[in-house]
């Protein structure tokens, strides 16, 4: 898998964000198993909730065209540290893959940390609780 690459794609998405408010720019990249990968920023409403952060925005862009499965996803945030999905982001990836998803924390493509998302989002809630 070429981390390199996705964190590449989400630096020139977080160029994309939308950020009056913040003024804090995410971009994020989405490897999903048929090997395409889409990307997304962060965009933030006048309504504060409305927000969408930059991994669902790269997710749903990939949901909504046919994709299945993700793989792997990338964010980059603040330059200076590794910026970590929120919660609802991480539940939202666990909704379409396995735990061993990788989640790549980036502050630029040569200075990154890799994780599983069970170590993100240990005791996940997922579909397989709703069939029990
Ligand atoms: N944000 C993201 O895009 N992704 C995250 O995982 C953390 C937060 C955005 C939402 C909002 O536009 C800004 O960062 C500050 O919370």
């Amino acid at each position: 898998m070429n981390y390199k690459e996705l964190i590449k794609i989400a630096l020139e998405y977080r160029e994309r964000a939308y950020i009056p408010y913040s003024n804090f720019k995410v971009g994020a990249a989405v490897l999903f198993d048929s090997g395409n990968i889409y990307g997304g920023c962060n965009i933030e409403n006048a309504s504060f909730g409305a927000t969408n952060c930059a991994e669902r925005t790269a997710i749903f862009k990939g949901i909504s065209e046919g994709e299945k499965e993700i793989k792997a996803v990338a964010v980059v945030g603040d330059l200076n540290t590794y910026t970590y999905p929120c919660g609802i982001c991480r539940q939202v990836i666990a909704e379409f893959g396995n735990m061993d998803i990788k989640v790549i924390l980036a502050k630029n493509e040569n200075d990154y940390i890799v994780k599983d998302l069970s170590e993100v989002l240990p005791g996940a809630f997922t579909k397989e609780d709703l069939n029990k």
